[in-house]
């Protein structure tokens, strides 16, 4: 029996495997410090573009961020580097999309690659009036996934405590 969670059960369920988004881009100077480095806000910004991609593969809607978990950056990004992010989709709500993205720079002259950080991003899918909206739920196929959907929920839960002890 297929294991299917979240969402609304009047749109077909989806695996992440139909969503899933890899983004590769060489980084150039203007992306970078003088020394070289990339900037974290940089990455940032493709964290948010690829899980927001993901997100929408996975509504068919537009999205818009509507949380990002803090991001720690392991290793430098140099100018050079090619930079691949893989997202996907770990958790849905009702509207609400939990996606991961995965960083890896490689250099493209020794091959070398280093996995530069990992994030957490919600998205939440509009309607055509910009509200809420609902997703298909999510086909979850492996154990794997399974880990990552749990995990995705308890830090959905964590972010709404938050947020509400700040409103
Ligand atoms: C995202 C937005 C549409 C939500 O509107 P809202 O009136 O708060 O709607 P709701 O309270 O029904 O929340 C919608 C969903 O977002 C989730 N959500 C709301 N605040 C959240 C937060 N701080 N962290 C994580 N999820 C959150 C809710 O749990 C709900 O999920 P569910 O439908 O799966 O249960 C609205 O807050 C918004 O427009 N924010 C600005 C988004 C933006 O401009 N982002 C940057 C540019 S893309």
């Amino acid at each position: 029996m297929l294991d299917v969670r979240g969402g609304d059960p009047k749109f077909p369920a989806k695996c992440s495997s139909d969503s899933e988004v890899t983004l590769s881009q060489q980084m150039m100077p203007s992306d970078a410090n003088p020394l070289g480095n990339v900037h974290g806000g940089y990455i940032m910004k493709l964290v948010d573009e690829a899980g927001g991609l993901a997100a929408m593969r996975h509504a068919r809607r537009p999205v818009v961020t509507v949380a990002m978990d803090s991001m720690s950056f392991l290793s430098p990004v140099r100018v050079g580097h090619l930079l691949t992010l893989r997202a996907r989709v770990n958790w849905v709500g009702k509207s609400s999309i939990e996606v991961g993205v995965h960083v890896e720079a490689e250099n493209p002259v020794t091959g070398e690659l280093t996995h530069t950080n990992s994030a957490f991003a919600v998205f939440v899918a509009l309607d055509d009036a910009g509200h809420p909206i609902p997703v298909p739920p999510l086909i979850l196929e492996t154990d794997e996934e399974r880990r990552r959907w749990s995990e995705g929920e308890e830090r959905q839960q964590i972010r709404l405590q938050r947020w509400r002890k700040k409103a």
